[in-house]
Formats: C-alpha cells, structure tokens, sequence
C-alpha cells in the first residue's frame, strides 16, 4: 500500500481540474480523477499518460461514487482528500435546465459528500461560486454578505456549501467552499456557447470575428487566472481544519465585459468589431471578490495580473 497521499479530483479532466491534477502530482500525490466527459477532455492530462500516480476513471457522481473508487482504494488505501470540482458550469444553461443543474451540481456534491463521510475523508475543498451571491449592495463583497442567488446555479453552489459546513459541524470532516469568482485561462474550451467570455472573445478575436457584448458591457466581473486558482486549492487542500466557512478566491480587481473587450481586441491586433446584444436573463451586474479571508485562512493571494494572464490566454489559442 502507498504512503503518498491519496486525493480524489472530481471534474478533473475539465479546466480548472486538470491545472489542479498537475499540481497534486507535481506535489507526490495519487490522484485519482472522476470525470463524466461531457466537458472535460482527457487530452488535459495527457502529458501524465505515463505516470503510476494518475488513474482517470469515467464516473457521473450524481450516481454515487462508491464503486468507482473501490479498486483504487486497494491499490493505494484509503482517500485521504478530495477536491470536489465536477459540476455542469453554465448560469445559462441552469437557468434553461434546472433539474440537469441539481442533478449534477447538488445531488452530485451529496453523493461525494456521502462518501466522504462513510469513508472517513479527512478534507474536502469544493469548488462554490461568487454567483451565490447574486445583486449585492457594498462592493468588493464579503462572505458574510448576504447571498441571493438569481440562477438554479446559484441556489445548487450554495445549498451544496450548507452540506460542507454541516458535515463539519456534524461529523468533524474538514472542510472548504471556495467561491470562485470568473476563472480564466489557457485549456479553457473555447468552442461551446456556454464558455467563459475570456476563451469566447480570445479565440475570436484571434480569428477577427466579431465579439458580441450582451447588454450595455457595463457589468463587471473579477477575472482570476487558473493557475492562481489551482494554487488557491492546494493551499486550502493542506491547511489545517476547515469548518465549512467559505473563502472568496479572486483578485479584488474589477472589470468590465467592455474593457475586456478592448484589451483582447488590442492583444490580437484589433481586427475585431465589437456589438452589442439582449442582455442575459439572470446576470451579476457588478462583481469582485474581497480577498481578505483567503489570505487569513490558508495565506491566498492572486497573482497574476490581467494583461498578463490574457497574454499568455491569447498565445495558447494561438499556439
Ligand atoms: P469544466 O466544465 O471544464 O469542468 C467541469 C468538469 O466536471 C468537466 O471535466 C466535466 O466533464 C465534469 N463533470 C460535469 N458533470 C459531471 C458529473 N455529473 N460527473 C462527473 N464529472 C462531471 O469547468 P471549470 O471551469 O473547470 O469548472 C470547475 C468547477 O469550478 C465547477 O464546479 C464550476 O462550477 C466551478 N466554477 C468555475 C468558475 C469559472 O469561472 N470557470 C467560476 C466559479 C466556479
Ligand atoms: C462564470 C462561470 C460560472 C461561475 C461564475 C462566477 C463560466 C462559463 N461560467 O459565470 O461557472 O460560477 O463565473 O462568477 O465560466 N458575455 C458577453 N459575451 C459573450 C459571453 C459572455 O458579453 O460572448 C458576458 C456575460 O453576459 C457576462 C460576462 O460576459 O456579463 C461573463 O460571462 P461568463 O463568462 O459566461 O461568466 P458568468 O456568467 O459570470
């Protein structure tokens, strides 16, 4: 039986999982990643095609995931840790297909909570969202702002936070929900109407197509890089404790979807034409993070700025 530590990635094979994949491994971990597919790619990880400490198991997690990790645990024991990523990631798509969102997003994080319990999993980190908070009135927002969600997104991210907190305060599992605020960067799929604006706009404006705005272009968000995001898991992954309190992870820097549009235009030799189209129905006007509980808890600071994050976004859409 191994020594090293043994950490389950859910949604492993998609962005922000594979950038966290090559970390824990880089670290000495066996990582073992349930992925359903239906975004994440196994060609993430294939620069880990010939390693021992990865194993890469086709897994839905609203299904449970017991039997998925049962020849593992005989090879290399017991969990030790889990990062709980896997979750269909579209506001939009949530708001058109509710019952997929609490199939995937709330009963999937029950049944790795299920697990965890049962099995006695020292830590879990869970990949939450700064869309639980909806509309707020004082910026940058807190974690004890007051949380509104307006989308079946939103409601399944934070009813899944209230299952950490409770399994910690019931059953002493160490646990941590991180808000993520936009996540950027590069293996973020491009190509589907549901990506993230950054990988949207790069990969057209590489092209010269048009980027389309939806609404005014004046609602902003806090634009964090994977690779600070990936390192944010791993610190809260080892810290000590976790009560289920969750930590904001962005950059405390606000920007609009319109100077976002500039700067991409710019970094690709502005051969762009910007419009604009129907606003989205439930969409954050405003959003950046305080990042001071992150810092507190587990010594978390982004960064990575901007401009050089879309730099190196560009080049790898390039490339
Ligand atoms: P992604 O789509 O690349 O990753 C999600 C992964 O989960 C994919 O590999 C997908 O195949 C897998 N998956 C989905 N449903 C599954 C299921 N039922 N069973 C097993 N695997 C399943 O997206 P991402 O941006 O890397 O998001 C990772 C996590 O971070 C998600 O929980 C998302 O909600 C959260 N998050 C992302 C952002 C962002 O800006 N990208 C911001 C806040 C929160
Ligand atoms: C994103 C994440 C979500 C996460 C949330 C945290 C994705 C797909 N979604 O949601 O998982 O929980 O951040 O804050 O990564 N826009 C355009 N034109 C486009 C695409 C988008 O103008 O072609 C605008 C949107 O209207 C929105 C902004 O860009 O105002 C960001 O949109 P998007 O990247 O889809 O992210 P969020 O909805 O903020």
């Amino acid at each position: 039986m191994s020594a090293k530590s043994f950490v389950v990635v859910t949604g492993g094979a998609g962005f922000i999982g594979s950038h966290t994949v090559d970390r824990l491994l880089e670290r000495g971990c066996n990582v073992a990643v349930l992925d359903n597919f239906s975004t994440g790619k196994r060609e993430n990880l294939a620069q880990w095609a010939e390693s021992d400490s990865l194993e890469v198991v086709a897994a839905d997690i609203s299904d449970g995931i017991f039997a998925a990790l049962a020849d593992l645990e005989e090879r290399w024991g017991k969990v030790e840790r889990i990062v709980h990523l896997a979750a269909q990631t579209s506001v939009v798509h949530s708001i058109e297909n509710p019952l997929n969102d609490v199939r995937n997003n709330y009963t999937g994080t029950v049944q790795v909570l299920e697990y965890a319990r049962r099995k006695g999993v020292r830590k879990v980190v869970f990949a939450s969202s700064a869309a639980v908070y909806g509309d707020v009135s004082t910026l940058p927002v807190r974690e004890d702002a007051p949380c509104n969600p307006l989308s079946p997104y939103g409601i399944d991210k934070l009813g899944s936070e209230y299952w950490l907190r409770y399994q910690s305060s019931i059953f002493g599992m160490d646990s941590q929900p991180l808000r993520f605020f936009n996540v950027y960067g590069p293996r973020q799929d491009p190509r589907s109407p549901y990506s993230g604006v950054i990988s949207i706009f790069s990969d057209r404006a590489s092209a010269g197509k048009e980027l389309r705005i939806f609404g005014d272009g004046a609602q902003t968000r806090d634009f964090v890089y994977v690779g600070d995001v990936s390192r944010a898991i791993l610190l809260a992954l080892f810290a000590e404790g976790g009560t289920g309190e969750a930590a904001n992870i962005g950059t405390g820097n606000e920007t609009s979807v319109n100077e976002l549009a500039a700067l991409i235009n710019e970094f690709c030799g502005g051969r762009s034409t910007i419009s604009h189209a129907a606003a989205r129905d439930g969409e954050i006007l405003r959003s950046v993070a305080d990042v001071n509980r992150a810092r507190e808890l587990f010594s978390f600071d982004a960064k990575i700025v901007l401009r050089d994050g879309l730099k190196t976004t560009v080049a790898s859409l390039q490339g």
